[in-house]
């Protein structure tokens, strides 16, 4: 079989998961890079030994590659995942996907009319805790779901400067919540459904970037569970919090945070699962990404879980800033 010819496009922090996920996964094979960042792509060119294209244009116009990987700082995403469908590429782009959901809508009828896959890079899907979660669901094993909580903390640095692009709204389009917090919501939906309601607080406590470095977000989903979720850039006990929690009328399960500790996954306080490292979130989003490219089915990441989550974070923000 041919390989899949893929492209990177933007070669930060979050390229390393990208590049072994694909090193691993012989559906595909790394043709092109490209960064704006001259250095940057030089490096990168010579670590990993694949042509370097010095724009985005540059690498969309290769006939040998047939899919693009969007890394760019998060305001960027709509617009070059627009490009690369107009190139007939497939895509897989970092989250959130993109600002709006008026624009991730834009994006799925543009790869449908193209006939191409285009998913979101919702990696903490295919964390054991979140296998695991949807198995015990469906199963029935919890019972009437009652609520869910989410969480995810980190202490970042205080100072600006530390901060690059996630520091401006502009670039990164808000602070914690549509970044990092994009994880918590797209695992509500996925595992509970669209919002029907949304309630949001949001404040500064320590972080030198513009927008929330907190904030706090009720869902009442319409299947009528209720969610909670807790972003935080300035708390300091992200080893010890777990990354959710579900509640049913048979019981609870507990899942340990993938970025921070690996401490399994737990059925009424009994482990019943091992965590995984947080690479290997990526690695299994990619081989299903291109299995069901090859195999024609559908992905777990869609673009309809970015669309109800960027509702959910969308209403978040306009009422937390009313
Ligand atoms: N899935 C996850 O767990 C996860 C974790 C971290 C970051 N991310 C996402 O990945 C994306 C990138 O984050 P990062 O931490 O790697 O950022 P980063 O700042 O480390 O890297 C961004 C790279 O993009 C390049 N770039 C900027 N503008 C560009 C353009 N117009 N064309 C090409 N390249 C350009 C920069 O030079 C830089 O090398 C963001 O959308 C972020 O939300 C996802």
């Amino acid at each position: 079989m041919n390989k899949i010819g893929v492209g990177i496009v933007g070669l930060g922090g979050i390229s390393d998961f990208h590049y072994d996920g694909l090193i691993n996964n012989e559906n595909v094979e790394i043709r092109g890079i490209s960064d704006v960042d001259g250095s940057v792509l030089k490096k990168r060119s010579s670590e990993w030994k694949v042509k370097a294209y010095e724009t985005l244009e540059d690498l969309l116009a290769a006939k040998d590659i047939d899919a693009v990987h969007i890394l760019t700082p998060s305001t960027l995403h709509y617009a070059q995942v627009t490009k690369a469908l107009e190139a007939g590429k497939h895509v897989l782009v970092e989250k959130p996907a993109a600002m709006s959901p008026e624009n991730i809508r834009s994006i799925e009828s543009l790869a449908k009319e193209k006939n191409l896959s285009c998913i979101p890079c919702h990696n903490h899907l295919f964390s054991a805790g979140i296998a695991e979660a949807k198995k015990y669901i469906e199963e029935g094993k919890l019972g009437d779901i009652a609520f869910s909580q989410f969480f995810a903390s980190a202490v970042i640095s205080a100072k600006a400067e530390d901060w690059g692009w996630r520091g401006s709204i502009e670039k990164a389009g808000g602070g914690t919540l549509i970044d990092s917090g994009t994880h918590l919501v797209y695992q509500a939906v996925y595992l509970f459904g669209k919002a029907e309601q949304v309630y949001a607080v949001s404040r500064k406590v320590h972080c030198s970037i513009e927008g929330e470095d907190t904030a706090l977000v009720i869902i009442r989903h319409e299947s009528g569970v209720l969610s909670s979720i807790i972003q935080c850039w300035a708390s300091q006990d992200f080893e010890h919090m777990p990354e959710a929690r579900i509640s049913g009328t048979r019981g609870q399960l507990s899942i340990g945070n993938p970025l921070y500790d690996n401490r399994g996954v737990y059925h009424n306080g009994e482990k019943i699962a091992e965590g995984w490292p947080i690479g290997t979130t990526f690695t299994k989003l990619m081989a299903n990404f291109y299995e069901a490219i090859v195999n024609k089915t559908e992905p777990i990441a869609t673009l309809q879980q970015s669309y109800e989550a960027l509702r959910i974070v969308q209403k978040a923000y306009e009422i937390s800033a009313g």
